[in-house]
């Protein structure tokens, strides 16, 4: 079996490589914006500083490659964001939930598209998860466009299931199988 920290996945203009705890001096530059934390759950907080960057690097270690699958995303070998997948509990460890985001100055360009279409094909090849599934905030649209793009269909709405910094809105469900 590959040692995780060897994974390397190259897409048209970006590598996936597992994180390094040399990248918590350089998360807060990307992360530390509202904008990111307003369609993200609150565990990936606003501020974000190298104490938020460390308790995550710290907490996706744990199963690494056998329950999670967490991934920076570089461009040019800049970090510019992060993206992964967490294997579901109970009877859903065949399932598991994928997760992304980009720093601001990276939108708007495909690479989401082109990021969450890479992780799908990891997915996909390298372990034995059978449907992915994502959680995206009803006020985030382009979110759900990538995961469209991605071959993710719509499975479900839970009216006013997030309430975050005073706003309330839906949670939109979205999956895909794998073949
Ligand atoms: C969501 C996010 C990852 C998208 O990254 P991105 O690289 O800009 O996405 P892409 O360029 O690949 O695709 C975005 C798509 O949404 C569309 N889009 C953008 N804003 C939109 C809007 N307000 N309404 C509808 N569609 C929109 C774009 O036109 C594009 O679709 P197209 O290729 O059909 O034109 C990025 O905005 C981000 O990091 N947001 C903060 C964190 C986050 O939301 N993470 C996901 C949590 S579920």
């Amino acid at each position: 079996m590959i040692d995780f920290s060897d994974v390397s996945i190259h897409t048209k203009r970006c590598i996936l490589r597992p994180w390094r705890t040399s990248d918590a001096r350089i998360l807060p530059s990307i992360a530390n914006t509202k904008k990111i934390s307003w369609n993200t759950s609150n565990k990936f907080p606003y501020p974000y500083d190298e104490t938020s960057a460390n308790t995550f690097l710290t907490f996706q270690t744990h199963g690494l490659g056998k329950d999670t699958w967490q991934f920076a995303i570089t461009l040019d070998e800049a970090l510019i964001g992060g993206c992964g997948c967490i294997r579901g509990k109970d009877v859903q460890t065949h399932t598991a939930i994928v997760g992304y985001w980009l720093g601001v100055e990276y939108w708007g360009k495909g690479l989401a598209t082109e990021v969450v279409q890479a992780l799908v094909e990891y997915m996909t090849h390298e372990t034995d998860v059978k449907k992915l599934t994502a959680t995206v905030f009803g006020w985030n649209p382009a979110s759900r466009r990538v995961l469209e793009k991605c071959g993710f269909d719509l499975e479900g709405v839970s009216k006013d299931a997030v309430h975050k910094w005073g706003k309330t809105t839906d949670l939109w469900y979205l999956a895909r199988s794998l073949p």
